[in-house]
């Protein structure tokens, strides 16, 4: 019997919970034994729960499990890089025990730590829950694709986002009574601005980028914009370009290093990413060997994440031992990250231009500036051919508080 502790009862833990009684059967037979829930805390516990926690010990101080007797593994549900959290790993893992967690700000802080813990000690850490709520990314990175140099990465991977660029475009709703829409649904992190402004998905890319590229989790390296500026008027000019707008993580090599960007961008409405709608994730990868593969799933939420969680609890189970990011901790490297954004097609919003013959008046300013424009979008956008962004950078520098997005093929 493989006994855990589960730290953390919010959405996702109670739906752990959940699922290892609603499946315990099945879960048992591949995981080769039963899997006992041991102990549980969390930190209200009069609080109603959408499961049973009969029989099951409750520990007022969370710290406890890591070193009650028996415990073969936490399973942390709490989130956050630092408190609680990474003290309980850290307990943890130097008592041999196991850590699965769903938490991307952890493991995107001191995923190399851990993973250097988790060896020395003989305990795994899994994570397969951090990215992309119930898409096996995690796995399909480190196991199905371990034999290609990876090329790309490219994938919406906060569904809070995706929620409320969905609900904006298809209810003409605005960005508040979207965002209030998906906290209501238990999408959004406890502080939203995490998931609004990019920071969720800049954890979550820096975590794809150390598995595909056998580097350190870096977040230093990486420009992150969310989707607070995004305005039903962006959303509307994209469709007259045949465009959605999606919030993207993107890990290439470039310039001789790796670039990793966050950032709103459009896509074309006949991509899968355009089509990856509501709470949906998608993941696009490109292998030397494998070529182009694309997972999609849904990204947050009780039941998809607890399914990913619950995989790494089997894969423990059955005895499963992989480093932790594929390659041992001592082999990761430091990436040598590229600042240099590829080239690409953008779409520039201008402020405050109300006339489409103000427009033209920057149109042919930014053609001054080297910059190619392919299209006006009246009112106040403009599609601009491929461009250099340093070149961009410099062409806007007098327009104000310009809005820009990559528009991707
Ligand atoms: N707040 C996150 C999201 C939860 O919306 O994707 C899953 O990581």
């Amino acid at each position: 019997m493989l006994n855990i502790a589960i730290a953390g009862l919010g959405t996702v833990g109670a739906g752990v919970v959940r699922l290892l009684q609603t499946n315990g059967e099945l879960i048992a037979a591949r995981a080769g034994q039963p899997i006992n829930i041991k102990a549980i805390s969390a930190r209200d516990k009069g609080k109603k729960r959408d499961c049973d926690l009969s029989g099951i010990v409750w520990v007022d101080d969370v710290r406890k499990l890591a070193e009650m007797p028996g415990v073969d593994a936490v399973v942390e549900l709490i989130g956050g890089a630092d408190g609680i959290a990474r003290e309980l790993a850290e307990v943890t893992l130097k008592k041999g025990r196991s850590y699965i967690t769903a938490n991307k700000a952890l493991i995107a802080a001191y995923g190399r730590a851990l993973a250097r813990l988790a060896e020395q000690n003989k305990a795994q850490l899994l994570f397969e829950a951090s990215v992309a709520g119930g898409i096996p990314v995690i796995k399909a990175l480190r196991e199905g694709l371990a034999g290609n140099r990876i090329r790309a990465a490219r994938g919406i991977l906060n569904g809070t986002c995706n929620y409320i660029l969905s609900r904006m475009r298809e209810a003409k709703i605005s960005f508040a009574e979207a965002l209030a829409e998906a906290q209501a649904k238990g999408y959004a992190e406890a502080d939203p601005a995490g998931d609004i402004d990019g920071h969720d998905t800049a954890n979550k890319l820096a975590i794809l980028t150390a598995l595909a590229y056998g580097v350190e989790p870096d977040l230093t390296a990486m420009s992150i914009a969310g989707i607070r500026p995004v305005t039903p008027a962006d959303i509307q000019a994209a469709e007259e370009i045949d465009c959605r707008i999606k919030l993207l993580g993107l890990v290439e090599e470039s310039d001789g290093g790796i670039a990793q960007q966050v950032s709103p961008c459009l896509v074309p409405k006949s991509s899968l990413l355009a089509q990856t709608e509501g709470v949906m994730n998608a993941v696009l990868l490109r292998g030397d060997f494998v070529g182009d593969l694309a997972l999609q799933g849904r990204g947050a939420g009780a039941e998809p994440t607890a399914s990913a969680v619950v995989a790494d609890i089997i894969d423990l189970a059955r005895g499963l031992s992989i480093p932790a990011f594929g390659v041992k901790a001592a082999q990761l490297k430091k990436a040598r990250f590229s600042r240099h954004v590829p080239a690409r097609r953008m779409y520039l919003r201008v402020p405050a231009v109300d006339k489409s013959g103000a427009l033209v008046d920057i149109a042919a300013a930014l053609r001054t500036g080297g910059v190619t424009v392919e299209k006006l979008l009246p009112p106040e956008a403009l599609v601009l051919g491929k461009t250099d962004p340093a070149v961009l950078s410099r062409a806007v520098a007098k327009l104000g508080a310009v809005f820009m997005m990559p528009i991707m093929d």
